[in-house]
């Protein structure tokens, strides 16, 4: 089978409140990232009012990549990646997000880190804001809900361009956009009050979004246009759940609530159905004059997006058996098995996404997430046999060859999330690994923080040096 071109982006992805930790150092700010305590399997994690004693907040330490990067960007360069996602912490440039100056401690780890990658030959793909807002903005502004945070943000970019403009060629403006519109905290950092409308508070805050990433994008190409801006979403691909018409049409409906968003940054406009959707939830967008320019001028260079399961639509309203979900429940599929965490495992789902977004927008596709989030086992001899996410990861990459080889996808790389353990998003476990290396770390916060590579490592060193030919 043919292989990947020769300028194939392997690598893999992480995100700074999830990896860095040092939450108080150096003149960082609080994020929205840092009042988030620990949850479990089974339980959400809690918002707390600024930092309380006796909780658990996984970011504040992570897995102190603050202190390490440099060994963990070597180990990259062992398994050979050609780029590392990362994002960079807000509150690292602008502590409180509406401050004057930036603060330059912040930055000069940011060059030392994108420094030790061009070390190893590796690119950084970076995410300007991925689930860290700044929380001065959200006491001081209630965040995304308003406009003002469009200035912030714009200025914090323009900063980072500039400083990073040799440094950093390819970007994404926001992890995961549409997930406002499922849980507007992680984005947006916007909490709801009891007896508000969570659909226009939250679209509004998209919109604000929309224009921030959007302003970003055209100054991003005048300071160097050589950049590769894109956006970055979460991809739900829906199955109807028999041939009933009513289960195709509730597939579309669910698809269609997540194309509003990169219909936006893509094509550069709200579509005919995107404001018939907006009306049907009641939603009222407050636009100024000129927004839709703005939009218009600040279309993406491509779509990046994050791909673990999929999910079913039903088009009847009988209660059915559900499964664990990215940010969504679904209705359970027969078809698939699932992870530890429940989340169903669908290769071929991989090859339908890329298929439907490169479709729908004829512009290159980045898969920046994906993975199997697992509980791995430390033997005594000190390895870590994780041949299920080896099989995980070989088989969605299969998939992605044939969307390549076979469909014409024009397919830029694939990070594979969480490269090195780090805490997880949605349940602040450490437990739930997704990394080639393995870090020393439990739930509690407990561990050495050492480093040690699983069998997925060498598996994965393998798969680039032959350029995806070799996956066994
Ligand atoms: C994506 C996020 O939704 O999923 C990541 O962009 C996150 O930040 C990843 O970590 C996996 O989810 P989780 O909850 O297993 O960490």
């Amino acid at each position: 089978m043919t292989k990947f071109s020769e300028e194939f982006l392997w690598g893999g992805a992480v995100a700074a409140n999830q990896c860095e930790g040092a939450y108080n150092i150096d003149g960082k700010g609080l994020s929205t990232a840092d009042i988030m305590t620990a949850g479990s399997r089974t339980e959400r994690r809690r918002i707390t009012e600024g930092i309380l004693d006796g909780e658990n907040y996984p970011s504040h330490e992570a897995i102190d990549f603050y202190h390490r990067y440099k060994e963990d960007i070597k180990m990259f360069g062992e398994m050979g990646f050609k780029c590392f996602r990362l994002s960079i912490n807000w509150t690292r440039i602008f502590p409180n997000g509406d401050d004057e100056n930036p603060n330059e401690a912040g930055l000069k780890f940011y060059d030392d880190v994108f420094d030790q990658c061009h070390k190893y030959g590796i690119e950084p793909v970076v995410t300007i804001s991925h689930y860290e807002t700044p929380y001065n903005l959200v006491k001081k502004y209630g965040s995304w809900r308003s406009r003002k945070c469009i200035d912030f943000y714009v200025k914090y970019c323009e900063r980072i361009f500039k400083r990073y403009k040799n440094k950093v060629k390819y970007w994404m403006t926001f992890n995961e956009i549409n997930c406002i519109s499922l849980m507007p905290f992680l984005p947006a950092g916007i909490i709801v009050k009891e007896g508000e409308n969570e659909a226009q508070i939250s679209y509004q805050a998209a919109h604000h979004q929309f224009i921030a990433s959007a302003k970003a994008v055209k100054i991003g190409h005048e300071i160097n246009p050589e950049f590769k801006i894109g956006m970055m979403m979460i991809y739900p691909l829906s199955y109807p759940e028999t041939c009933n018409p009513l289960d195709s049409l509730a597939a579309m409906k669910m698809m269609d609530n997540h194309y509003l968003f990169s219909d936006v940054q893509v094509k550069g406009y709200y579509t005919s159905k995107a404001k018939k959707l907006l009306k049907a939830k009641n939603v009222v967008l407050k636009m100024e004059e000129g927004d839709e320019e703005i939009l218009r001028q600040g279309t993406v260079d491509y779509i990046g997006f994050s791909y673990y399961m999929s999910m079913v639509s039903s088009g009847d309203q009988i209660d059915k058996e559900v499964t664990a979900g990215n940010m969504l429940n679904g209705i359970k599929n027969p078809y698939l098995a699932t992870s530890d965490w429940g989340w169903q495992i669908d290769p071929i789902g991989l090859r339908l996404s890329l298929n439907n977004l490169y479709d729908r927008y004829q512009k290159p596709v980045f898969v920046v997430e994906n993975g199997l989030g697992a509980y791995d086992k430390v033997e005594e001899d000190g390895s870590i046999q994780d041949d299920y996410r080896i099989d995980y990861l070989r088989k969605h990459i299969e998939q992605m060859k044939l969307a390549v080889n076979e469909d014409g996808v024009e397919l830029m790389g694939y990070t594979p999330w969480g490269c090195i353990d780090l805490v997880s998003a949605s349940t602040g476990e450490m437990e739930k690994r997704y990394g080639f290396i393995y870090v020393d770390k439990d739930n509690e916060g407990k561990g050495t923080l050492n480093r040690s590579k699983k069998d997925s490592f060498y598996w994965y060193k393998k798969v680039i040096e032959t350029n995806g030919e070799v996956l066994e």
